[in-house]
């Protein structure tokens, strides 16, 4: 049941910075996106084409979007509404995602509308996506809980995730936005979705808060899903979900995947340099605990 081969997106140029107060010149973030793809990554979430007066760290995504390399990679972004998606395609990114919730106190927070309203907004997204041929990602926030409603029912999460499938999305990231999940938790949540939906079409997207990352990434596994979203040195966080830590660091999860025997594609010790050249920019330590134990050739 365990998959040979695991698809990992790496978030950490979006999730991993969006969230960043400090200044990040574009020059580094190209820099940061260039390191990821020469470890090997061929799926890099370059930005997001949201509200720059929200998140202001993404307003610099048009001029990232032109720096990248014409290499086959996909980059992609986050648009969460047609300004977005306009935005997005006229940047050039290869893929796009929507981001919804299984919460309405964090829709409300996050994209400032309630579930039913982002899916009525989803759809002029899907419809532009659909004729401009780009593939379009459905994200599903607070899975396991929310910050501003408490535990999430499975069957808010099965409903919500089905209907951006039904609109034309290709997959389904599940995200544990403040990263309270566990094992029995995470299990809990697919025994009702795999009921429904094939593994196939679905993404776990972890949250480190409380260091269950890992253990639920195995547990999701276990279940036959094979794509699964980090970001190098576990950077991340969310501006709407308070508190929330980084997301499980890209560098632990090849670590657990070599252990595994599972195939990605990745040159960890490349992918360590990576964060090592991002945590040097951000003037503080990685929050990977393999890149911890393991330095790269260049440290003392
Ligand atoms: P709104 O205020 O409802 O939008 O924002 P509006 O349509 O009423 O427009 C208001 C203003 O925003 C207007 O400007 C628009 O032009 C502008 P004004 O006339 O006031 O000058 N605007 C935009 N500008 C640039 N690009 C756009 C855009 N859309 C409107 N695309 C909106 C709705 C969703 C846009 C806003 O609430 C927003 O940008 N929110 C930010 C959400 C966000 O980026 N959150 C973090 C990412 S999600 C995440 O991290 C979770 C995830 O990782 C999974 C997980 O961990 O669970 C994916
Ligand atoms: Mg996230």
């Amino acid at each position: 049941m365990i998959p040979d081969a695991v698809k990992i997106v790496e978030v950490g140029p979006r999730d991993g910075l969006q969230n960043e107060a400090q200044a990040i010149s574009v020059a580094d973030k190209l820099t940061l996106i260039r390191l990821l793809a020469e470890a090997g990554l061929q799926n890099i979430e370059a930005g997001s084409f949201v509200n720059p007066k929200w998140v202001p760290q993404m307003a610099s995504s048009e001029e990232v979007f032109a720096g990248l390399p014409k290499d086959g990679r996909c980059y992609s972004a986050l648009t969460p509404n047609v300004k977005g998606l306009e935005r997005a395609l006229a940047a050039g990114a290869s893929e796009v995602a929507i981001f919804g919730a299984a919460s309405e106190g964090f829709s409300q927070k996050n994209i400032n509308c309630s579930i039913a309203e982002s899916l009525q907004r989803f759809d002029g997204v899907m419809s532009m996506a659909r004729d401009a041929g780009v593939p379009v990602r459905g994200y599903v926030s607070c899975v396991i809980a929310c910050p501003y409603d408490g535990s999430t029912a499975p069957e808010k999460v099965l409903e919500v995730s089905q209907q951006l499938l039904d609109m034309g999305c290709y997959e389904i990231s599940l995200g544990d936005t403040t990263g309270v999940g566990t094992p029995a938790s995470v299990n809990r949540l697919l025994d009702s979705l795999l009921l429904q939906i094939p593994a196939s079409k679905l993404a776990v997207h972890f949250h480190d808060t409380y260091g269950q990352a890992i253990a639920n990434i195995y547990a999701a596994l276990q279940r036959g899903i094979a794509t699964v979203d980090s970001a190098v040195a576990g950077l991340g966080g969310c501006p709407y979900a308070k508190g929330a830590s980084g997301n499980v660091a890209s560098e632990d999860l090849v670590y657990l995947l070599n252990g595994l025997g599972i195939a990605h594609g990745v040159d960890l010790q490349k992918l360590i340099a990576a964060g090592e050249f991002i945590s040097a920019r951000l003037g503080r330590p990685s929050q990977s605990k393999v890149a911890r134990a393991m330095p790269t050739e260049n440290d003392e």
